[in-house]
């Protein structure tokens, strides 16, 4: 015994002592490249002996060279036996774009690589600077592990690859941006959040480029700084190809509109979703959600959408109702009121389907679409109801399932008729600790569902509101809660087979991967599914884990679009991949009541809507975690109102903090809601025209808008909302300062008028109260402005007031601005595009005209004039019409 114990160490001793890393990596050289005029093609071969260092690696890639437009070229590196995984571009949108309209001369960008050992390079061609090089380091392409690095200028700006809370402007030392989609509270700085975004773009002296990766398998993604390697970035996948967009800017903006050329421009939204949300987990029962409803009434806050969390599912199964809590009739009472009052109503839809007496995991396990372990059984986890299987969105079926449950279950007439729907948990979280031998013992030993609140039989009277929703005459039945056990279904694992062949490579330990990722939660299976799991064709969640949400966005989507074939589908997911955008909007997550976390939301709303291509965003105003406080909670109101995405939402054990609970916050509310429906057409028309081409036009860093000022380019606390308005929110708890950034150009304070001159310096502005936020006009702009928004509650009201423009001259006494007008809701709808342009008095109004209005723009406003002294500048008066070009002379000259 004690012999071959001994044996066995000095085996293992000697193989550590020999075994690679991946500086023995050998790297590859290339061969038979094939040139024409707009791509390439080489083969790569292992230039030695394989290293083997994370899984075994593959002697033979391909690389493939597209200039795929003069500003966007693609390079691609992947096996030549195409067994790696890939993602599937019929699911996600494919790389659009005009494939082949470039060539190697014509392109901005010039491709050029070294043979043995092979790496390549990327220049600008204007000025032959090298923006990305991977000759620092040997490519190694394992079947667990992909490495390539890029040498970079020292301490570089570099911006996206998140979603993170660490900072906006990335850290260049010694730093890791790991991508593997995680459910996480409080959105620790460090940590995987809950979505994946591998493009960054880089800002070197005025001038930008960006770098995407479609990739989604978990990666590492490293920036570092060594007196050896120098200033590098380097990519450390577990999985996947390299597939590489390179963007050639040259200004942020273009990189922008260059990568929605890739994954797609954002989804349009409807009118209404810009008007203020109220949600939080805990509304104990449809009583309490209407008490809400009429309390911001009651307090004169403007409310346009009211949500519910997973409390109105029976036993937190998705797909259901507590009869006693949140009964169908009194909750359809609670949605024809809120209709009937122009407002809207969405509620929470989880992924997971319960086995617990669920005719929803009948239909699926019918239509075969769950996913299954790697022996053929379905996989059960616990999430919120118990145990739970989960959908596997890429199987042929699971549209069919999953839009089948939404129009049965939110059916105009005999269900819930909602106006949109909130997806979460699609990290996908997991409760059930691997390997998760019995998950309903477990469900049972962790008290989930927890028992349901006790139901109240008597509540306050709703004056207004429909008999359904007032008190109980008496104590009815319905109120009587019987006792069900909530575990009743027992679990017996299919043994129905996985079709298909196992796509990506045999023999991978999908569950430990020997390359650990820095997965902020531990191992790739904890608080998920796991890894291993199969879904159709025989794909791995291990390569497809961080798309898992984007199959439940799209066909959610199409899901929405089947019960309102031409409204515009409002979704917000927690968890996202690049491209999502284009059919979902995306709220941060699990903030805390905390100023740091306020502080992060201002870049992460900049980093989703300008870099990552999903304006639609907006961080839980006040806090969802812990309990906010009135100071925190109005200055959130206050700038929440600048978020695309407007909600008040707090966590089950956190107090209540509707923004009528404090006489400050509401005063907060009411101003800054009331301002923000002031400028939600001119926000549309800015909206708007990134859903066309991708411009970064909603939330902006100020990088974008004057990017040869350097000193812009580490701001992260000030923004755009839309390309003239620049808000700089209270950056210090407790404090009424606020140390605010002024580029070299004109501004006009929004409140006041008064033209401020930015010198490219900091300027302090004191007395910012606690109702106050400061915001400036940038000269050179017209607004157009809805009148009347103190008598308004709901944006449908809103679209009836008139207009005024406000003018803020540039230093030659010249703005222009726009405004796009339709419908507000439909897919097709007609729509109106108005230009206008003012010189010095001369102002004209040209465009499309496609949609009319019967509102007008009553008056003209120019900043600037009476020398900026008491009065809100110089105002005109105009009545004229949205609905025809037309000039006038305000100086009468
Ligand atoms: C997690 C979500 O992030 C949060 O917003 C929600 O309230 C809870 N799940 C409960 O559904």
């Amino acid at each position: 015994m004690r012999r071959i114990l001994n044996t066995a160490l000095w085996a293992s001793l000697a193989a550590s002592a020999t075994a690679a890393t991946v500086d023995d990596c050998p790297g590859y050289t290339l061969s038979n490249l094939v040139q024409s005029q707009s791509s390439w093609t080489a083969d790569l071969s292992l230039s030695g002996d394989a290293c083997n260092v994370y899984g075994e690696d593959i002697n033979d890639l391909k690389l493939l060279v597209e200039y795929q437009t003069d500003s966007r070229l693609h390079v691609k590196i992947y096996d030549a036996q195409e067994q790696v995984y890939q993602i599937p571009k019929s699911t996600l949108s494919p790389p659009t774009g005009q494939d082949g309209s470039s060539t190697s001369n014509s392109s901005d960008l010039v491709f050029s690589y070294t043979e043995n050992p092979f790496s390549f390079a990327v220049q600008r061609r204007s000025n032959q600077e090298t923006l990305f090089n991977s000759s620092g380091s040997n490519l190694i392409f394992e079947s667990q592990y992909v490495r390539l690095r890029t040498s970079l200028p020292l301490d570089p700006f570099l911006y996206g690859l998140g979603e993170d809370s660490d900072s906006f402007v990335r850290e260049t030392n010694n730093y890791t941006r790991t991508l593997w989609n995680i459910g996480i509270g409080m959105l620790p700085a460090h940590s995987n959040l809950y979505g994946s975004h591998p493009i960054y773009i880089e800002m070197r002296n005025g001038t930008a480029h960006g770098v995407f990766l479609f990739n989604s398998n978990g990666m590492d993604i490293k920036i570092n700084q060594t007196e050896e390697d120098g200033q590098y970035l380097e990519y450390n996948t577990i999985g996947g190809v390299l597939d590489f967009y390179f963007l050639a800017g040259p200004s942020p903006a273009d990189v922008s509109r260059q990568y929605a050329g890739v994954v797609g421009t954002p989804a349009q939204q409807s009118y209404w979703t810009y008007g203020f949300h109220q949600c939080k987990y805990g509304y104990q029962d449809v009583m309490m959600v209407a008490d809400v409803v009429y309390n911001y009434s009651q307090a004169q806050i403007p409310l346009e959408t009211m949500w519910t969390d997973i409390d109105y599912m029976d036993l937190r199964r998705t797909w259901t109702l507590d009869p006693q809590r949140f009964p169908l009739h009194k909750m359809q009472e609670l949605v024809s009121y809120l209709h009937d009052h122009q407002q809207h109503y969405i509620v929470m839809v989880d992924p997971p389907v319960s086995l617990n007496d669920s005719d929803s995991y009948n239909k699926a396990l019918s239509s075969d679409s769950f996913l299954r372990n790697s022996n053929g059984s379905i996989f059960v986890g616990t999430m919120w109801p118990g145990a739970v299987s989960y959908i596997d969105w890429y199987h042929p079926n699971a549209e069919a399932f999953w839009t089948g449950e939404i129009a049965s279950f939110f059916d105009a007439k005999d269900g819930l008729d909602v106006d949109g729907i909130w997806i979460d948990m699609n990290d996908p979280q997991n409760f059930c600790d691997y390997p998760c031998q019995n998950p309903v013992q477990s469900a049972i030993d962790n008290d989930i569902p927890p028992a349901p609140p006790a139901v109240r039989t008597t509540w306050p009277p709703l004056p207004g509101f429909p008999a359904d929703l007032q008190p109980p005459a008496s104590d009815a039945s319905e109120n009587v809660v019987t006792p069900r056990s909530p575990y009743p279904r027992s679990i017996s694992a299919t043994s129905a087979n996985v079709t298909g062949n196992m796509t990506g490579l045999a023999g991978r330990n999908l569950n430990t991967p020997p390359y650990a990722l820095n997965n902020s939660i531990g191992p790739l299976y904890t608080g998920s599914i796991w890894p291993d799991l199969v879904g159709y064709g025989g794909y791995v969640s291990y390569d497809t884990h961080n798309i898992f949400a984007s199959g439940m966005i799209a066909h959610t989507r199409e899901g929405l679009l089947k019960r309102r074939p031409n409204e515009r589908p409002f979704i917000i997911t927690r968890s996202t991949f690049a491209g999502d955008g284009r059919k979902t909007g995306h709220w941060t997550g699990d903030n805390g009541s905390e100023w740091a976390q306020y502080l992060i939301s201002i870049w992460q709303n900049m980093e989703f809507a300008s870099i990552f291509q999903i304006p639609t965003v907006g961080a839980d105003v006040c806090g969802f975690n812990l309990n906010t406080t009135e100071h925190l909670c109005a200055r959130w109101a206050m700038l929440g109102a600048w978020y695309p995405f407007y909600r008040n939402h707090a966590g089950d054990t956190s107090n209540f903090q509707e923004f009528y609970r404090w006489p400050l916050v509401t005063e907060a509310a009411q101003k800054a809601i009331r301002t923000r429906f002031a400028l939600i057409d001119y926000f549309y028309t800015a909206f708007t025209q990134q859903t066309v081409d991708g411009s970064p036009t909603t939330i902006i860093p100020l990088f974008y808008e004057y990017p040869n000022d350097v000193a812009t380019y580490n701001i992260s606390y000030q923004f755009f909302f839309g390309p003239s308005v620049l808000v700089s929110p209270v950056t210090v708890e407790n404090s009424t300062s606020v140390e605010l950034y002024l580029p070299e150009d004109i501004f006009y304070d929004y409140w006041t008028g008064q033209q401020v001159n930015g010198t490219g310096s900091t300027i302090t502005l004191d007395n910012i109260t606690y109702t106050d936020i400061p915001v400036h006009i940038r000269g050179g702009s017209v607004l157009p402005r809805r009148l009347n928004t103190d008598a308004v509650n709901t944006t449908t009201q809103l679209r009836d007031q008139d207009f005024e423009f406000v003018i803020a001259p540039d230093a030659d006494g010249k703005a222009t601005g726009n405004l796009f007008l339709d419908d507000g809701l439909s897919l097709d709808s007609e729509s109106s595009t108005l230009s206008v342009s003012f010189d010095n008095g001369h102002l004209a109004v040209t465009g499309s005209f496609a949609y009319s209005v019967d509102v007008k723009v009553v008056s003209a406003t120019v900043l600037g004039q009476g020398n900026g002294t008491s009065s809100y500048g110089e105002s005109y008066s105009l009545n004229r019409t949205l609905n025809a070009a037309w000039s006038t002379d305000l100086y009468g000259h």
